[in-house]
C-alpha cells in the first residue's frame, strides 16, 4: 500500500549543521553488479559467492516509493537511481513508473554501465525516466577488460549509449574514473569520440571511497592535469555551474564541439554545497559517500511507524549532519583508516 504524506502537514525542510539543504537522494536498489571494476568491487575481494544482500533484505518497491515521498516532503526534488549495477533489480521501469510520480519530484535519473540497458533504455523511458548516466573509462579493448574485472567488453557500452540514444535519451552524460597508469593514456581518444556527439563526458578523480579499492594519493589524476591536456589539442573555455552544489566542473570546446566535465573530489572537495543523501539498498540513510554507517530507516518502515514518525526521523538525521569527508581528506587519513561503506553499496 503506498501512503502520501498526510495533507497539511506541516515540515520544515531541514538545514544541516553547515547551512546545507537537502535537495538530492541518491537510491541504491540493489548491491549487486555484472562488473568488478577494480576503483569499486575488485574481483578477487568480490567473487560471485560473495554474501550480497537478499530480496529480503532489500528494500520493496513500496517500501522506496514510500521513502521518497517522506523526503520529498523535506526538500528532495532530484532522485537518482544507483546500484551496484541498479538494471539487475528486476522490474526496475515499474519502481521509476512509481518514483515520477511522488509530488515534488522534479528529476530521476539513472547511473549504469549500460550492459543491461540495450533491453531497458526503452521501458526505462517509457516509464518517466528523465536522464541517465553511463561508464565508460576508455575505448581500449583490453584496458576495458581490465577495468570490468574481466566482464564487460567496451562494445557493450558502445551499444548501449546508441540503444538510449534510440529510446529517446538524448544528451547522456558519460562517467570515466581516471587511474594513473592504467586508462589516463586513453583520456584523449575518448575526448576524440565523444566530441560533438551531444554527449558530455566527465572525467572522475579516483576516490578513497569504502576501504578496499587499494586507493593511494599517486593513482589519482587532478582534473587540472587533464584539462590541460586536453585544451591543448582542443581550446577550451569553462562554463558556469548549472546550480548550487554541481558536482561537475564544466568546461566547453572553443570550436563548438560540445561539453566536457571534471569532478575533483580529491584536488578540489565541494562538500560546502553537498545536498546529497544516501539510501542502500536494505533501506540505511548515509549522509556522506564516506560515512562509516547509516541509520536504518527499514526497521522504522517495518515497525509500522507512520508517516509522521518516519518524516521526523530523517529530518532529525539532516539536522545533525556535518560530514565533509573530501574536505577532511588529509587529517582523515592521518588518523588512520577507519571503517568507511562501500561504493557499491550506495551508488556513485
Ligand atoms: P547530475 O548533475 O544530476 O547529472 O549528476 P552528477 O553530476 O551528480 O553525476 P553523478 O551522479 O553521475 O556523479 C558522478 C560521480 O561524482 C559519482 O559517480 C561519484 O564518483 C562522484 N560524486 C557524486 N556525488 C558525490 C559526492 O557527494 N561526493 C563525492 N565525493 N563524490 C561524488
Ligand atoms: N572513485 C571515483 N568514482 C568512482 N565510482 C565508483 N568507484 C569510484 C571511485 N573509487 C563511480 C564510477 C561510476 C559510478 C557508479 O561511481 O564513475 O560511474
Ligand atoms: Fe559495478 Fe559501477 Fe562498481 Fe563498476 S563502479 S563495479 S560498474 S557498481
Ligand atoms: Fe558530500 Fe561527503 Fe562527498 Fe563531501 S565527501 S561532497 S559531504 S558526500
Amino acid at each position: 500500500m503506498t501512503r502520501a504524506i498526510p495533507d497539511g502537514m506541516v515540515v520544515a525542510p531541514p538545514i544541516d549543521k553547515l547551512g546545507r539543504p537537502l535537495r538530492d537522494l541518491r537510491i541504491s536498489v540493489v548491491d549487486r553488479c555484472n562488473f568488478r571494476c577494480p576503483y569499486c568491487m575488485p574481483e578477487d575481494l568480490y567473487p560471485e559467492h560473495h554474501p550480497f544482500l537478499n530480496k529480503h533484505d532489500r528494500l520493496s518497491f513500496e517500501e522506496i516509493e514510500r521513502l521518497a515521498r517522506a523526503f520529498a516532503g523535506l526538500g528532495v526534488r532530484k532522485l537518482r537511481l544507483t546500484g551496484g549495477e541498479p538494471l539487475l533489480r528486476r522490474d526496475l521501469p515499474q519502481l521509476v513508473g512509481m518514483l515520477v510520480r511522488v509530488p515534488g519530484i522534479e528529476d530521476i535519473a539513472l547511473t549504469t554501465n549500460g550492459v543491461l540497458l540495450p533491453k531497458l533504455a526503452a521501458p526505462l523511458r517509457a516509464a518517466g525516466l528523465h536522464r541517465l548516466t553511463v561508464s565508460i573509462d576508455t575505448l581500449d579493448p583490453e584496458t576495458f577488460r581490465q577495468m570490468s574485472g574481466g566482464r564487460g567488453e567496451v562494445g557493450q557500452v558502445l551499444e548501449a549509449i546508441e540503444a538510449a540514444q534510440h529510446a529517446g535519451f538524448e544528451s547522456l552524460k558519460l562517467n570515466c574514473v581516471v587511474l594513473r597508469g592504467i586508462n589516463d593514456g586513453q583520456v584523449l581518444d575518448l575526448v576524440e569520440r565523444f566530441r560533438g556527439s551531444g554527449h558530455v563526458l566527465r572525467f572522475i578523480e579516483f576516490m578513497d571511497v569504502g576501504t578496499l579499492n587499494r586507493w593511494s594519493a599517486d593513482k589519482v589524476v587532478p582534473s587540472a592535469e587533464l584539462i590541460a591536456r586536453i585544451g591543448q589539442r582542443w581550446p577550451l573555455e569553462p562554463v558556469a555551474r548549472g546550480y548550487r552544489g554541481e558536482v561537475a566542473e564544466r568546461w566547453r570546446f572553443v570550436d563548438g564541439g560540445g561539453e566536457i566535465g571534471f569532478i575533483s573530489s580529491v584536488s578540489a572537495p565541494f562538500c560546502g554545497d553537498c545536498t546529497r543523501a544516501r539510501l542502500s539498498a536494505d533501506g540505511k540513510l548515509f549522509t556522506c559517500l564516506f560515512a562509516r554507517d547509516g541509520v536504518d530507516l527499514r526497521d522504522t518502515l517495518r515497525s509500522g511507524a507512520d508517516d509522521a514518525a518516519l518524516v521526523e526521523r530523517i529530518a532529525k538525521v539532516w539536522l545533525g549532519r556535518s560530514d565533509r569527508y573530501s574536505e577532511q581528506r588529509a587529517e582523515m587519513r592521518a588518523k588512520g583508516d577507519p571503517q568507511r561503506i562501500e561504493m557499491f553499496k550506495i551508488g556513485g
